[in-house]
């Protein structure tokens, strides 16, 4: 296998021996206790229907748990109906809790807002009429373009009720990448906002659904719903266009949510992969939802009294699963937060939890990194004993960044959960559960009760304890994936083709000498970059785009701050190799380039070092070895070099990037 680069620096760390064991008291009132184990190992199909049928309401119950005949696309809970959204926010308020606080909103420059039940439930069901009334019924493709604000949780919600299907871009992405998300969905509005606030100024972003609705593939789409949100000029089009708040104001507060079988498609998520075409995820309603609830539940040991907070935006799967479906599911208390941790103080974030009184946080191993730079006077500003759990999602998190969090943040006792999942898994998979577990840095341990997952080698063995390979998933679980949109060939060659009946993570990991679980980062090309997914191709078929470009190779390069850092080589066509030449020449070029993969890509695509070479390094057979590029953007000595096709080329990449090296740095 192709040990990711930081699988040595953490295979040293495996001897772990710091263990954190739950506080008496913790484990006392907690919610997860070992029988959940037992219990789950006994009847492990028993064990989902009962938290099927114990967190979800069930407009028609379900007779049948798994079924698994049209492997590997699973049926979970097929023949009971129920709708997403009347579970995250209706039954709620048929229970006499509507006057319970579901979001505390904190815009960037301070606004706020308050929402109860009672006030998401009148939203989301005039959003729903709204969105009816605009044409758009059960199956149809909706995609939402917005910062994030109470109204990207209702827009969610209001798709799920009338049972049309959301797909969520992120706001960081470019017009290039939601027109082409726009056009696989085949979807038929777009909902989208003047702008929002980003480093304390107004960021428009309705400007990139006029761009990408200009391109093709995108005549499907009728209308554009338009939040408000920073007042800005923004361009109209007339009979296209409507103000969100103008739909929703003449739309009735009552509306029968549609009800849906399990399977119904809920969303579709794109996310990068090995290759140049994000895939979109699809994921259906009752097992997403039972499987979302129960880890929120649980992994959070979440009570009726805590104010929980994931810092996740909705345009990623954390923002889905950890802001809109699990919690709410659940009737709790939320922050969401539309802006960044320093705008305008590095305290922003530890200010909100004071303010809030959070006690459940959960956020990356990036951010923390970014705190701990900042240095601990910041949070030691704040009052941050209202905090019980601490979860961490998105990469790796390093021993030294688990042990600031824990020690800094949680005041040496709340419990950290390391929670290893992916888009594709819809929810947390392998996790300590608070109260139960005795934690270790570093380590996301054991998968979760009714979860099966192991290690195993090259030839699908599980490995021993203390050995290492590829993470795989041994049984279906209720949220996973139902394919990739449209195309079912792609999901069967990307998870299932490498092992029969092995689902194929992308992850390498090991196992140490109690068997719990570390991971090791991605074996495939696709990056980690502050836990957000990035293809290694996509950017290289961007930067091939550019006209001066004549070839690219990109590789994830180890950073101490975002994990991975995006570093490109690329080869100059003849006619503009010359422009590299000079300090400044490079700097230019690498500032085109840069700004062409935003354009492309977006904004966090965007390579942190472009180096212009002569040459790439390649086998016989034409393949690009990013292992030996790797070691050059992490300045280490190049490793075996005999399987090259010309082993000149490292000293040519080499010599040539002393010569331009003050141009990169
Ligand atoms: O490599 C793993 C890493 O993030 C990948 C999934 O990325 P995405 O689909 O964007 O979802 C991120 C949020 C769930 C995984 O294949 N990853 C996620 N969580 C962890 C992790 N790596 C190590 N430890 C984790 N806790």
């Amino acid at each position: 296998m192709t040990t990711h680069p930081e699988a040595a620096s953490l295979e040293n760390l495996l001897h772990e021996e710091r263990s954190f064991a739950p506080s008496p008291a913790f484990a006392a009132q907690a919610n997860a206790q070992p029988s959940l184990y037992a219990d789950a190992a006994a009847d492990r199909l028993g064990f989902w229907a009962d938290q099927a049928r114990d967190l979800v309401s069930w407009h028609t119950p379900f007779t049948q748990t798994l079924d698994w005949t049209d492997a590997p696309v699973a049926r979970w809970f097929a023949d009971g109906t129920l709708n997403a959204a009347y579970n995250a926010v209706d039954r709620h308020v048929e229970a006499g809790r509507g006057d319970r606080v579901a979001l505390h909103f904190e815009g960037e420059p301070g606004d706020t807002r308050t929402v109860t039940y009672a006030d998401l439930q009148r939203d989301v069901a005039r959003a729903a009429n709204a969105l009816a009334a605009l044409g758009v019924a059960k199956g149809d493709r909706v995609v939402i373009y917005l910062p994030m604000l109470v109204e990207s949780v209702v827009a969610m919600l209001a798709c799920a009720r009338i049972g049309a299907v959301h797909s969520v871009v992120f706001g960081g992405f470019s017009a290039d990448a939601l027109r082409s998300r726009i056009a696989d969905a085949e979807a038929k509005l777009v909902i989208t906002a003047d702008g929002g606030y980003r480093r304390g100024a107004p960021s428009a972003l309705k400007p990139a659904v006029d761009e990408a609705l200009d391109g093709e593939g995108t005549d499907t789409v009728k209308h554009v719903l338009v939040v408000r949100r920073t007042g800005q000029d923004t361009a109209w089009t007339q009979g296209r266009d409507i103000w969100w708040d103008d739909a929703l104001e003449s739309a009735d507060t009552f509306h029968e949510p549609v009800w849906v079988d399990a399977e119904h498609p809920l969303f579709i998520l794109y996310t990068s992969g090995t290759t140049g075409k994000p895939k979109g995820i699809l994921h259906t309603t009752g097992g997403y939802l039972t499987q979302c609830a129960y880890t929120h539940k649980y992994v959070f040991d979440l009570k009726d009294d805590d104010v929980y907070w994931c810092t996740a935006d909705i345009g990623w799967v954390t923002g889905h699963s950890y802001v809109v479906y699990g919690p709410l599911a659940n009737g709790a208390t939320q922050v969401i937060y539309e802006g960044t941790p320093d705008t305008p103080h590095r305290g922003r974030w530890w200010e909100l939890i004071e303010k809030y009184g959070v006690s459940i946080l959960y956020t990356a191993p990036t951010a923390i990194r970014t705190c701990m730079k900042w240095g601990e006077d910041i949070p030691a500003g704040f009052d941050l004993s209202s905090l019980r759990v601490l979860g961490s999602v998105g990469e790796p998190i390093n021993p030294e960044a688990w042990m600031w969090y824990r020690r800094v943040i949680g005041g040496d006792t709340a419990p950290i959960v390391d929670t290893w999942w992916q888009t594709e898994t819809g929810a947390i998979m392998i996790s300590p559960l608070p109260g139960v577990t005795a934690t270790k840095p570093g380590s996301a341990q054991v998968p979760l009760p009714g979860i099966a997952a192991d290690v195993v080698d090259d030839d699908a063995r599980s490995v021993p304890d203390g050995g290492g390979g590829y993470l795989v998933l041994t049984e279906p679980w209720p949220s996973m994936l139902r394919g990739i949109w449209g195309d079912r060939q792609r999901y069967e060659d990307t998870y299932w083709s490498r092992w029969k009946g092995l689902y194929f993570a992308g992850d390498g990991a090991k196992k140490d000498d109690d068997g719990d679980v570390w991971l090791l980062g991605r074996v495939d090309d696709v990056m980690n970059v502050s836990g957000h997914r990035l293809s290694t191709t996509e950017i290289e078929s961007a930067l091939v785009s550019h006209d001066i470009v004549a070839e690219a190779a990109v590789v994830g390069a180890n950073d101490d701050m975002t994990g991975q850092a995006v570093v490109a080589f690329v080869i100059l066509r003849g006619e503009h190799a010359d422009r590299a030449a000079t300090p400044e020449g490079a700097a230019e070029v690498q500032q085109e380039l840069r700004n062409h993969v935003a354009k492309e890509i977006g904004p966090i695509a965007k390579p942190k070092r472009i180096l212009v070479v002569p040459e790439l390094p390649k086998t016989r057979s034409g393949k690009i070895m990013r292992r030996l590029l790797r070691d050059v953007a992490e300045n280490r000595a190049v490793g075996d070099a005999t399987t090259l096709a010309d082993a000149s080329v490292m000293t040519l990449i080499s010599d040539g990037l002393t010569a331009t090296k003050s141009a990169d740095d």
